[in-house]
């Protein structure tokens, strides 16, 4: 074979059969995405499941084969086209340039790269388009290189509001999230499970990922709180929502949206609910407002009055679709301009592990 031929056919492989690492496989995000990988049918040449050391050896299944799990090294890249990174924010600065320097293309669901320039930060119902215009990808002519998957609650808020932002422009948004478990790892499924029986049984014992009972409880998100009194999840949420939408950075002058979050953890295990409220620059009716949603691509709308029956974190967990409902005018704002929505959606899954995989079937395509 000729050398040109040989290379055509490795640039081809690595869009029909790209040899795939998923760093943190052994974790909540980790897991789900073998999951999500196995029932989309991403097409896969080579697996490699890579995690701490402490995890070396074990096995786990994808598509019925067994794969042990290997020590995350530098070295761990050789060969491999698309690296899924979900380990901490720590892991992905530490590796991700050597998984692009080894000819990957990252798609990383930490917070590591989110806001750095060049980096793409992609909800691809939102803005695929980010991805092609930083040149990044597999194909012939794209270069190894950074894509950032965005805050789970950035994800799930955006996509119940993205469409009536693009159909009236959103002015304000005022958003409070019910945040489940997963978010903070596997630790904190397992620490709410455990603290929930204990309670059960007259005393909460085990306290070891959050300072608090979680539960029977609620508590402000546990991330940094700045010195402006916001935590560093309500800070994500502004920041992203702007670079997702191209808009400049948050500042009382700047012409973008204005958004305010409150962030709650609640003792619920891997769906978040999200209250949000919509200041529109051009009016828009309820029915209007349904009928985008309706429309919008991996949007449920679960929204009847009758029956009081709306979105639950239970009803949108393992489901692809972000659900949607109280859809109402918001009646303190002048008719047409004010809209109250409701939003579930799996956090492990659209929040992270799905909204990954989507990205990088954006890659083959
Ligand atoms: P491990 O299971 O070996 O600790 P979660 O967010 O659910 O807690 O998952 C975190 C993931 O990140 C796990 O797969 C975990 O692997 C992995 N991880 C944590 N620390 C490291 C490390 N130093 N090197 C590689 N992977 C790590």
């Amino acid at each position: 074979m000729s050398t040109a031929t040989q290379s055509d056919s490795a640039s081809a492989s690595r869009l029909t059969s790209p040899s795939v690492a998923v760093v943190g496989a052994t974790g909540a995000v980790g897991e789900e995405f073998l999951r999500v990988l196995a029932q989309r049918d991403f097409p896969i040449g080579e697996l490699r499941l890579l995690a701490s050391a402490r995890s070396a050896g074990k096995e786990l299944t994808f598509k019925g084969q067994t794969h042990t799990v290997q020590e995350l090294t530098a070295e761990s890249f050789a060969g491999v086209d698309l690296a899924l990174f979900s380990a901490d924010g720590s892991i992905s600065k530490q590796y991700a340039d050597a998984a692009v320097q080894a000819g990957a293309v990252v798609v990383d669901n930490s917070s590591a790269f989110r806001m750095t320039d060049g980096v793409p930060l992609v909800v691809p119902e939102v803005n695929p388009q980010a991805i092609a215009e930083a040149n990044i990808g597999l194909r012939e002519g794209q270069a190894p290189g950074i894509i950032a998957n965005p805050n789970c609650s950035t994800i799930i808020m955006l996509m119940a509001v993205h469409p009536i932002h693009e159909a009236v422009g959103v002015k304000r948004i005022v958003v409070s999230t019910y945040q489940a478990a997963s978010g903070a790892g596997a630790a904190a499924m397992r620490e709410l499970e455990t603290q929930t029986r204990e309670a059960l049984e007259g005393e909460v014992k085990t306290m070891e990922v959050f300072p608090f009972q979680y539960a029977f409880n609620i508590f402000s998100h546990n991330s940094a709180v700045g010195p402006d009194g916001y935590n560093e999840e309500e800070a994500k949420m502004v920041r992203e929502t702007h670079k997702i939408w191209g808009q400049p950075a948050e500042g009382a002058s700047v012409e973008n949206t204005k958004i305010t979050p409150t962030c709650v953890r609640v003792p619920v295990m891997r769906a978040h609910a999200e209250a949000i409220n919509l200041t529109l620059a051009n009016p828009l009716t309820e029915d209007e407002a349904r009928t985008l949603l309706e429309q919008a691509p991996g949007v449920s709308i679960v929204d009847d009055r009758e029956g009081n029956r709306f979105p639950t974190p239970l009803e949108a967990s393992h489901a692809d679709d972000c659900l949607v409902g109280r859809i109402r005018r918001d009646r303190s704002q002048p008719e047409g301009y004010g809209l109250d929505l409701f939003v579930c959606g799996d956090q492990v899954r659209k929040g992270a592990a799905l909204n990954a995989v989507q990205i990088s079937e954006l890659l083959l395509k």
